[in-house]
């Protein structure tokens, strides 16, 4: 699966729109020119000069998070809550005092944590107010849903949880945990952790099985509707679920990883083998979504 994951990079996604998703305000005007709800942009700093003034655009009351443009695996993401006795507060409850805001985004500008080291521009965004839905099983973070869409069809899906080792954020490779999710019942159905399978959170210790993911419909037609604006053939889908706005799209990804197999406890060649021999031109997302539920089943989960 490793070898058949480059190629259908290389089948499906074109340089030309992969160049839209690798830079994550462009994915951003995307979607809210197509409708689809994603995280405010409260700001951007695009150069050094600037980056002492960063704190202008954080939202006192609900903080704000700051992170690199063209940034991946959660690197270089600050999620700060509040503001603080004229600092402020990050997630896990640690202080920002102003000049490590400065550092930070000065760090972020000047492209340390970007695909290539190019200089980059630091956004801050919206921070999202995760649902209560998660509270037993998410710390200290807000965890996301990743779904792989091939074709425009969804194929498999994850929540992704933050744990006290991943720092607010819910990428694996910081900490995370990911649950694999039936795509017909939105359900999770066991788990993983630095690559092992477990059944509880490791923080919480309550069980990762069969927690059921609201607005799963329209999470799964969101998906299917990345394809529409991307034209990228074989998509990661990164989703948030605000309290107030409901399911955003917080980031696309042209390269996704493989690891999705592993939360779901199966390969994905066989789904992938049947959606590629399936005519599955000028379907509407939703059909696309439907059917994306009907071959999971057929396949099993
Ligand atoms: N606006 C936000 N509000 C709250 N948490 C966020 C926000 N943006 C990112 N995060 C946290 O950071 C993680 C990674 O963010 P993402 O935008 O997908 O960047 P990356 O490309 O590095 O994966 C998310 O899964 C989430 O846990
Ligand atoms: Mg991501």
């Amino acid at each position: 699966m490793n070898r058949r994951n480059l190629t259908l990079i290389s089948e499906y996604n074109s340089p030309r729109n992969m160049r839209l998703v690798d830079d994550k305000t462009i994915t951003k005007r995307l979607a809210l020119e197509a409708g689809i709800p994603a995280p405010g942009l409260y700001g951007l700093v695009h150069n050094t000069r600037d980056c002492s003034r960063v704190d202008h655009f954080i939202d006192r009351q609900v903080g704000a998070v700051i992170k690199p443009a063209k940034g991946s695996q959660g690197q270089g993401i600050l999620v700060i809550t509040e503001h603080y006795e004229a600092n402020w507060r990050k997630a896990n409850g640690q202080c920002v005092y102003a000049d490590d805001l400065n550092y930070h985004t000065i760090n972020v500008v000047s492209g340390l944590f970007s695909l290539g080291g190019q200089p980059d521009k630091a956004m801050v965004e919206e921070r999202v107010q995760f649902t209560d839905h998660f509270n037993d099983i998410a710390v200290k973070g807000v965890p996301d849903i990743r779904v792989i869409v091939l074709k425009g069809v969804p194929i498999a899906a994850m929540l992704r949880l933050p744990t006290s080792e991943s720092d607010g954020k819910a990428n694996l490779h910081r900490g995370g945990v990911g649950a694999g999710v039936d795509l017909c019942t939105g359900k999770t159905y066991g788990a993983m952790h630095h690559g092992l399978r477990i059944k509880e959170h490791p923080d919480t210790k309550n069980t990762l099985d069969g927690v059921a993911i609201p607005h799963w419909e329209t999470i799964l037609e969101m998906s299917a509707r990345a394809y529409d604006i991307t034209q990228l053939g074989y998509l990661g889908v990164d989703i948030v679920l605000d309290k107030e706005r409901g399911p955003l799209l917080l980031e696309l990804n042209a390269r996704p990883g493989i690891s999705i197999q592993v939360a779901n406890g199966k390969g994905l060649l066989s789904r992938i083998q049947h959606i590629e021999s399936l005519n599955t031109e000028g379907l509407s997302a939703d059909k696309r979504a439907f059917l994306g539920q009907m071959v999971n089943r057929s396949e099993g989960h």
